[in-house]
């Protein structure tokens, strides 16, 4: 849900709850600076509307958190590979990079296009603060109504200057946060394969992976020599899933992983990848942190 931490304190006298999730706000912003610098990337490299879009989300929803444990996650596999697996098969130093600065910027598109300005970023991202929504086959116009009753009308109309129809349905509007991601890390100081892998984290679910490509012309050029799809994007898209099914699922590790196989077994383009069940075999040896 969205919260008002981000005021300033001549704004409001903050209640103790308000002051805790600035706090974290804070403590999750300098983790990430943390895991950038540790992936080799300095945030004061990055363009500032990037990290802007980052801080948003970490007061208004639970993504930043949910990437920062993805990256999390990528760091203790890897040292779990580094243990178990021969020389030849264990992560290079610009695989992990990849992997974990895209799983900590996959998300950034839920601050919506690239185009959006503050109030429109701000609805977006409030939009993907309300979680468990039952019915992806809702419109967005009705979305606004049963989620924000109170200013449904200037939510449509915010949305409408963005130059997106309320009348699409949530489940549409979800998945354009993978092409959002795209199109705000492009060119702004993050590493084209990060950027590619970001980009096509959502790759194995409901959206056509081609269809997602064909959305934005420049996509089509990140599936060449310089960012492949390779197991790097294969491990970021089976880390989110997994996260999302421990977190927003509820689920123990079993069952994830099982979910998680699933889910591949039954993708038709996947369905056959001896990789990504590969990095499932591996994940599920593990015993992850949260
Ligand atoms: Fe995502
Ligand atoms: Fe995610």
């Amino acid at each position: 849900m969205h919260t008002d931490t981000d005021k300033s304190p001549a704004d409001v006298q903050l209640t103790s709850d308000a002051r805790e999730g600035r706090d974290s706000v804070r403590a999750s912003l300098v983790r990430l600076d943390a895991m950038c610098a540790r992936a080799g990337l300095d945030l004061e490299g990055v363009s500032a509307a990037i990290v802007e879009r980052m801080r948003l989300l970490a007061v208004v929803t639970e993504t930043v958190r949910d990437c920062e444990r993805c990256a999390d996650l990528a760091e203790q596999f890897f040292a779990h590979d580094d243990a178990v697996k021969p020389p030849e098969e264990r992560w290079g130093a610009i695989e992990r990079r990849t992997v974990v600065l895209a799983s900590l910027f996959s998300d950034i598109g839920k601050t919506g296009p690239n185009h959006a300005d503050v109030s429109g970023r701000r609805l977006i991202a409030e939009m993907f603060a309300v979680e468990n929504v039952p019915d992806g086959g809702i419109s967005v116009a009705r979305f606004f109504q049963l989620y924000f009753a109170t200013d449904a009308g200037d939510r449509a109309s915010r949305f409408r200057a963005l130059g997106l129809d309320p009348a699409m349905r949530m489940r549409d509007f979800w998945n354009l946060h993978s092409v959002w991601t795209l199109q705000i890390l492009q060119g702004d100081g993050v590493p084209r394969r990060v950027v590619f892998a970001a980009a096509a984290h959502h790759l194995i679910e409901n959206i056509n992976p081609h269809e997602l490509l064909a959305k934005d012309e420049r996509t089509r050029g990140y599936f060449d020599a310089d960012a492949p799809f390779d197991r790097t994007v294969k491990l970021v898209i089976v880390l989110d899933k997994y996260d999302a099914a421990r977190r927003r699922g509820q689920r123990s590790h079993a069952d994830a992983i099982a979910w998680l196989r699933q889910l591949v077994a039954s993708h038709p383009r996947f369905a056959h990848d001896h990789e990504l069940f590969g990095l499932i075999d591996s994940l599920a040896a593990m015993n992850p942190r949260l």
